[in-house]
């Protein structure tokens, strides 16, 4: 496994892919790789080369989100990432991404000024700028994102078709821990009082989907089952809790089997966002 952290490096080192006419496989990563970050390499498989890069962008953070904040364990994610199939990992310098500039960037359109994007309003613009470059970059066949966070996954697709972009965008699975939790970086700021809490957001989605096979159709009644859940934790406060359609991230009035339940809480200082298909 090779590490190049410039992109004249990046260029060196791919230009023989890229002349070998392989197929690239590609998982941009912030780090502070967790089992959920693996799983998505793993659906590179079928590649024959795979990148991954590791990158905390700071034009998806807002002033009062703390940057400094975010982990940064890069030895650890290299020592996860040499167990894996990796051939290569980028991990470039703010400097190296950004020195030429930050003026231009993508912006998101409707669907990102809506849940994620009304509660952090510059980061979907921060997200697919800096996943455009990462593309432009490495200029993968296939590119992974987690269904975790997924409206940045459904943004992302919708700027490859809009962009005519030539890369394949494969969703992963979310990984949870045994107790449901959604594996992210973030879960290691949860006091240990806080953990149990934690589980408000994975249990009400889970009572949204038991509400659908009882035969529950308005989402407003669904919202009503999924906000009982999380009062049974006390701690734990909701930013929204909902069924939205992917193509749109509309609510509909009436949800379908395309619908995803999503949701977002807050449990002391921490900010937990998950999401679960209507019927799986
Ligand atoms: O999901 C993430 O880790 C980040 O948003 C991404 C896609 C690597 C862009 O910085």
């Amino acid at each position: 496994m090779q590490v190049v952290r410039s992109l004249d490096e990046l260029n060196s080192v791919l230009e023989v892919v890229w002349a070998a006419a392989v197929r690239i496989g590609f998982v941009p990563t912030m780090g502070a790789l967790h089992e959920g970050h693996l799983s998505l390499t793993r659906l590179c498989g079928p590649c024959d080369y795979r990148v991954v890069s590791i990158f905390v962008n700071p034009t998806q953070f807002a002033p009062n989100e703390d940057l400094s904040r975010y982990p940064r364990t890069l030895d650890e994610d290299l020592a996860m990432l040499s167990r894996e199939n990796i051939d290569l990992v980028y991990v470039p310098s703010v400097e190296d991404m950004y020195g030429s500039g930050v003026q231009i960037s993508i912006q998101p359109g409707e669907m990102g000024k809506v849940f994620e994007g009304a509660i952090r309003p510059e980061h979907f613009a921060g997200v697919l700028t800096v996943v455009g470059k990462l593309f432009h970059r490495v200029k993968p066949d296939v590119a992974v994102f987690g269904e975790k966070d997924f409206q940045q996954l459904c943004l992302i697709r919708k700027m490859v078709k809009e962009l005519d972009w030539p890369v394949q965008i494969l969703g992963g699975k979310t990984i949870r821990e045994s107790d449901g939790l959604a594996m992210s970086s973030r879960n290691r700021f949860l006091k240990q009082s806080e953990r149990a809490s934690a589980l408000a957001l994975s249990r009400a989605l889970r009572r949204g989907q038991e509400a659908a096979i009882r035969g529950v159709k308005s989402t407003e009644e669904l919202r009503g089952e999924m906000m009982q859940a999380v009062r049974e934790f006390p701690a734990a406060t909701v930013d929204y809790l909902t069924a939205i359609e992917p193509e749109s991230y509309a609510e509909p009035l009436e949800f379908s089997a395309t619908s995803r339940l999503i949701g977002a809480i807050r449990v002391g200082s921490v900010r937990l966002i998950d999401n679960m298909p209507i019927c799986e």
